[in-house]
């Protein structure tokens, strides 16, 4: 399963490349509203830098030919970015100029397995449905990820799910257990996903009686 950080800061991403788990990465206007102080294409020149693994940039533009522009713009920046297209009339017919023109696309703002399936129909390699935005207005989020990854199975069709709007480290777990090829985290969750009270406790017991023995072996030297 592969691990794209969900952010615009490029200090996180770059701890998490270090860590040896970071396989992509995903932004969007709220994520660069959030960090700002640079220009959008000079934080995903930057991000590109970092990981050569697919990094999501979000066209903000609602007509055809906006859409179009700002996709091949953002696609010239680097050859690892992946052009996010809201699932909508105009952001399928967009996904399919595009996979024409051999730009591949992340079909964002997901929320049913039939939207997903239209958009890996019209040529989105990535679908990102957003399970916590489902979650918040109660439905059952992770479904609709379930239901997408036996569809893409089903029929092999050439996308990945991508399960986005993950908010906790059981979202993560779910995702997993679903299949989902892709999840996109805050850094926030991933710091979760490594700590556990009982790990943290461990290697503090196990420093304390590592010092504890040494200092039982400095006093038996010295008498
Ligand atoms: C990623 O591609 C999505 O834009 C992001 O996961 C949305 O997350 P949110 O619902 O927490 O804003």
């Amino acid at each position: 399963m592969k691990i794209f950080l969900d952010t615009a800061d490029v200090n996180e991403i770059r701890t998490v490349a270090r860590w040896g788990v970071l396989d992509g990465v995903t932004t969007n206007p709220t994520l660069y509203a959030k960090v700002g102080g640079a220009s959008y294409d000079s934080i995903l020149r930057e991000i590109c830098r970092i990981t050569s693994g697919p990094v999501s940039a979000e066209v903000v533009a609602e007509e055809i030919d906006g859409m179009l522009t700002e996709a091949r713009h953002f696609a010239a920046l680097a050859p690892n970015i992946v052009v996010k297209v809201p699932m909508s009339e105009v952001g399928l017919e967009v996904i399919s100029r595009l996979a024409e023109e051999g730009i591949r696309t992340n079909c964002t703002l997901i929320f049913s397995a039939n939207q997903g399936l239209l958009a890996a129909k019209a040529g989105a390699s990535l679908l990102s449905p957003f399970v916590g935005r489902l979650d918040d207005i109660n439905e059952d989020g992770m479904q609709c990820v379930r239901d997408l990854v036996e569809i893409v199975e089903n029929f092999d069709l050439d996308a990945e799910v991508l399960a986005a709007s993950i908010r906790h480290p059981l979202h993560m777990t779910q995702a997993a257990l679903a299949g989902a090829h892709v999840a996109t985290l805050p850094f926030k969750v991933l710091q979760q996903m490594i700590h556990h009270p009982l790990t943290d406790k461990g290697i503090a017991t196990f420093r304390a009686d590592w010092e504890k023995a040494r200092a039982a072996l400095a006093e038996r030297k010295g008498s």
